[in-house]
């Protein structure tokens, strides 16, 4: 499938899989609020909660949001990459209500992937995308997993190959005179963003400010157990780091490598879940650097959180 067929096809407001660094995208362009609408439908997404909007640069993240000093040093540290940003949005059509779920606020984020790159220099404006899974279930990592999930709504499909990442990104909000918060762990670590812009503050519980946190997410449909030495009787279990009695029938890193870990996970919850076990068993995952996005996913997964 060629960019030119994605781009004609986001331009007559219908849908692409788009691959990125993280994982793909189901894409629609922003600011057509009925492809935006049949985006939310294909998902079976509740429209409380807001998209991505994907730019090519700064230069149009700035134009779509408000970037204070803060969003400058963090766009210019992590972009093009893994680092979402929620700021006041500055330019209203370019990304619809519906996208924005009627915030006042917009998510930005410059992939680090050539084909979502070419795709959004030809397509010429912000393309939101969110992560091409149904509502609820993992995000998908590779190409045939986001045409299984979704690739029946989308009129073009883009095959990026494996992502590169395999977490989603992190997403900071970034509003007048409130702290810098972490509305959602993911591929850029806490410890990177600190470095630039000083510790986060956690996301709030208000609800209409990080609408994300409210569903289950990333669900397999067998039952999760966390933090597991070892399986029970009927449980597939997902090891962690070296496994000398072979208790895993997947294993996230043998080298308890957590940026490996990150880009296995949600294949190895699918793998997982296609053995039909009685339940999952996860082994415990260290909360240091990439660790706190990937027990973020699981206990939401598990359906601990959210
Ligand atoms: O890595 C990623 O970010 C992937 C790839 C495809 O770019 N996309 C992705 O999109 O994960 P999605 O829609 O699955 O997650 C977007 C997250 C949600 O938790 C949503 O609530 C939050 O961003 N979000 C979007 N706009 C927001 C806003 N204005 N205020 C607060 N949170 C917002
Ligand atoms: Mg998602």
């Amino acid at each position: 499938m060629s960019i030119s067929k994605a781009v004609q096809a986001l331009r007559r407001g219908e849908l692409v899989i788009l691959p990125t660094e993280t994982v793909y995208g189901l894409a629609a362009d922003a600011a057509n609020a009925r492809a935006v609408a049949a985006l939310y439908e294909a998902k079976g997404r509740p429209r409380f909660n807001p998209l991505i909007a994907h730019v090519s640069d700064r230069e149009i993240g700035r134009r779509v949001a408000a970037f204070d000093e803060r969003a400058e040093a963090l766009t210019e540290a992590f972009w093009p990459g893994p680092l979402t940003l929620v700021a006041p949005v500055r330019d209203a059509a370019a990304v619809c209500e519906l996208a924005r779920a009627g915030l006042d606020t917009v998510a930005v984020r410059a992939p680090d992937h050539a084909l979502a790159q070419a795709v959004l220099a030809a397509f010429g404006g912000p393309i939101v995308a969110p992560s091409a899974n149904r509502s609820g279930r993992p995000s998908p990592t590779t190409y045939q997993d986001a045409c299984d999930e979704t690739g029946a709504f989308a009129s073009a499909r883009l095959d990026g190959g494996p992502c590169r990442v395999g977490l989603e990104s992190t997403v900071v909000s970034l509003l007048p005179g409130e702290p810098a918060r972490l509305l959602r762990p993911g591929a850029v670590t806490r410890e990177a963003i600190a470095a630039v812009v000083g510790p986060l503050s956690p996301a709030e519980d208000d609800a209409r400010r990080s609408p994300g946190r409210l569903t289950r997410h990333y669900a397999p449909e067998a039952r999760l157990r966390l933090n597991a030495a070892a399986p029970e009787a009927g449980e597939a279990y997902i090891a962690f780091g070296r496994d000398p009695q072979g208790l895993g029938v997947l294993n996230l890193s043998p080298a308890a490598d957590l940026s490996e870990a990150a880009a296995n996970l949600f294949s190895c919850l699918r793998a997982a879940d296609a053995l039909r076990p009685r339940a999952i068993a996860v082994a415990p995952i260290p909360e240091i650097g990439l660790g706190e996005a990937i027990n973020d996913r699981l206990s939401r997964a598990a359906g601990k959180i959210g």
